[in-house]
């Protein structure tokens, strides 16, 4: 098999020892027979070695824990982890294998835990662990499977490419992940039988009348077998379509999510085929169709890397940015950590009015407006005016914590934005990204959400804001939504087509298309509906905010420029609010106005009988 020198270039792997080590990761991914081969040639040259790497360094765990003498099996995982952690130590691997893991993981500065924990989960399933539930099965499909798809993901990150995973994807992110699971599972079921072990959940064989005993020692009927892969094959066909998981990703990685899937289909098929036969031999893939498959996805994803260059360790965006690739080494959303802190106080020792709970907004979103005008006014650049902004902005922010607000929405840089200079576009999303991540607003109990559309934005601003989203999914006392890159008819545009997209796959009865049903399908279906829409500005228009959510809102413009507010206009604005009478389409004649701040609006809706997997 001759070396792939064009891909050693672009990874600027040279040293010969190095080159063996990683030719040897690969031998053995290829010997594995799996796709996940395939799916390291969909990706960019640069990043291949190190898929290479980890898969490899999974398979060597993996076999060391399955094959051998079965009293040593135990001892010898735990000498090539032990000697791995070494090698992290020391830099330097001691066998081929370990060698280009340690080198791939100091070259993009990955995190090794998500690796630690996949090799842990492997060496204690030693002796043949089961599943008894479908959630036991998952958990740990989850831990190994995921951990190195989260490598992957963490390489990506390393390489600024983000995966873009809200966290409304991530269902849908596991449930594709464990279909792979259950096709890999059933493909190696001889091979796992004839060594004792059973993989799959035990409620499912046992939902067939089977036991595990049954399928190992072979006094399993046919038919029940047969039923038993029907089933399975069944459920990781449902779960292998997700076709919103695959738009939400950047279009390179959709392309392999799809090729991935498309192969995965055609495995199950052959599953399927083979039936009970399963339990004789892996069914092989055919080998024309998938290249089908690979073949028009691996030019298609050429193409579509081309667009999202340059990768490489030391060429990403925010490596550039920061002198460091960024690390993101989880996804899933980060336990609470340090105990948040409590807003700072106004200079001026300002506090906010006392007023009932119920005479005051929940959701407040605010155009913050008059930015350049203030600069030209003191002849600055515009630049200098969103600066000074950014202060406005986290004084806000405390004094929505003060007030207690719950719903905090910033609308910092619109669709039509774009249409400023270049030099402008670059300051004003630089100074929103550091009035959040420098200034320490998440120290305080915000939840950070981001609202707007990933398309045109830099890889490292949309890295921070993904990675802002997830770390502080467990905070709650207010929550901030920064609209950037954010356009109303874009957001109602795009709940359209994914409506039409679940009624064309028969998941939705247009019939039954609710105003909850189409909410459930906007960008970010749980944000309340905007009870105060304020600008500040002079300028009294909305420009495209929340049209969905602001649709019934109380509206507040103020004349002062945004770098001029504190949170005393935010608490004044509030106030004003807690005055007004709010109809929702009642008379007082008819008495049954809802009450203030609690808008339920009236509705002849039926409840949604779809669920749009969000
Ligand atoms: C608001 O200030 C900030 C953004 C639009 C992002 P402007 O930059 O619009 O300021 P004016 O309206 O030109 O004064
Ligand atoms: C609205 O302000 C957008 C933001 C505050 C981010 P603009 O200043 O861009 O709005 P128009 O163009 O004056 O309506
Ligand atoms: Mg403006």
């Amino acid at each position: 098999m001759p070396r792939p020198r064009s891909v050693y270039r672009a990874a600027r792997i040279a040293e010969p020892d190095l080159v063996e080590g990683y030719e040897a990761c690969r031998r053995a991914v290829r010997r594995a027979g799996g796709t996940e081969y395939a799916t390291a040639q969909l990706m960019p040259p640069a990043l291949r070695p190190a898929l290479w790497a980890i898969y490899a360094a999974g398979r060597v765990v993996d076999d060391l824990a399955d094959t051998g003498d079965p009293t040593r099996r135990e001892a010898r995982c735990d000498a090539w982890i032990g000697a791995f952690t070494e090698d992290l130590r020391r830099g330097a691997g001691s066998d081929p294998v370990r060698r280009a893991l340690v080198h791939t993981v100091r070259t993009w500065d990955l995190p090794t835990d998500g690796l630690q924990a996949a090799f842990a989960a492997t060496r204690a399933d030693i002796g043949g662990r089961t599943h008894p539930t479908w959630q036991a099965w998952s958990a740990y499909a989850q831990l190994v499977g995921t951990s190195f798809f989260a490598q992957g993901a963490v390489l990506l990150a390393a390489a600024g490419v983000y995966l873009p995973l809200r966290l409304r994807y991530l269902d849908a992110a596991r449930q594709w992940v464990d279909a792979l699971g259950v096709i890999d599972n059933l493909e190696d079921l001889a091979e796992d039988t004839a060594q004792g072990r059973i993989t799959l959940p035990l409620e499912v064989l046992a939902a067939h009348g089977l036991s595990a005993a049954d399928l190992i020692t072979g006094g399993a009927a046919n038919g029940q077998v047969a039923a038993l892969v029907e089933t399975l094959a069944a459920q990781a066909r449902t779960w292998l379509d997700q076709p919103e998981l695959f738009e939400a990703l950047p279009p390179a990685l959709a392309v392999v999510a799809r090729a991935v899937t498309d192969v995965g289909r055609l495995r199950l098929a052959r599953i399927e085929r083979a039936g009970p036969e399963l339990l004789c031999g892996k069914p092989r893939l055919p080998r024309i169709a998938a290249e089908r498959i690979l073949l028009p996805a691996r030019l298609e994803a050429y193409v579509a890397w081309k667009f999202l260059t340059p990768i490489g360790p030391a060429q990403s965006p925010s490596a550039r940015a920061t002198g460091r690739p960024p690390r993101v080494d989880r996804l899933l959303p980060a336990p609470r950590s340090e105990t948040p802190r409590p807003p700072r106080p106004h200079p001026s020792g300002a506090r906010p009015p006392r007023r009932p709970a119920e005479r005051l907004p929940r959701h407040v979103a605010v155009v913050m407006d008059g930015n350049g005008r203030w600069a030209t006014d003191r002849g600055l650049p515009r630049t200098e005016g969103h600066r000074a902004g950014g202060k406005s902005m986290q004084d806000v922010v405390h004094g929505a914590l003060e007030i207690g607000l719950r719903h905090l929405t910033l609308y910092a840089f619109s669709t039509e934005n774009w249409r400023r200079q270049p030099e402008e576009i670059d300051g004003l999303l630089t100074l929103v990204r550091e009035s959040v991540l420098e200034e320490g607003i998440l120290d305080h109990d915000v939840r950070f959400r981001w609202a707007g559309s990933a398309e045109g934005l830099p890889q490292d601003v949309l890295a921070d804001l993904v990675r802002l989203e997830h770390d502080t999914g467990n905070r709650g006392a207010l929550t901030l939504t920064l609209c950037i890159n954010y356009g109303g008819r874009i957001e109602l545009t795009q709940a359209a087509a994914s409506l039409a997209r679940a009624a064309a796959a028969g998941r939705l009865d247009p019939a039954h298309i609710s105003e909850r049903t189409f909410a459930a399908h906007l960008a970010l279906p749980d944000l309340p509906d905007v009870d105060l829409l304020w600008r500040t500005g002079g300028e009294q228009r909305t420009s495209n905010l929340l049209p969905w959510h602001a649709a019934y809102a109380e509206l507040h413009f103020s004349d002062t420029r945004w770098p001029d507010v504190d949170r005393r206009d935010l608490w004044h604005a509030m106030d004003a609010y807690a005055h007004r009478t709010r109809n929702f389409g009642t008379s007082p004649e008819s008495g049954s106005g809802p009450p203030v701040a609690d808008p339920v609006r009236p509705t002849a809706e039926r409840p949604a009988r779809d669920a749009p997997g969000r």
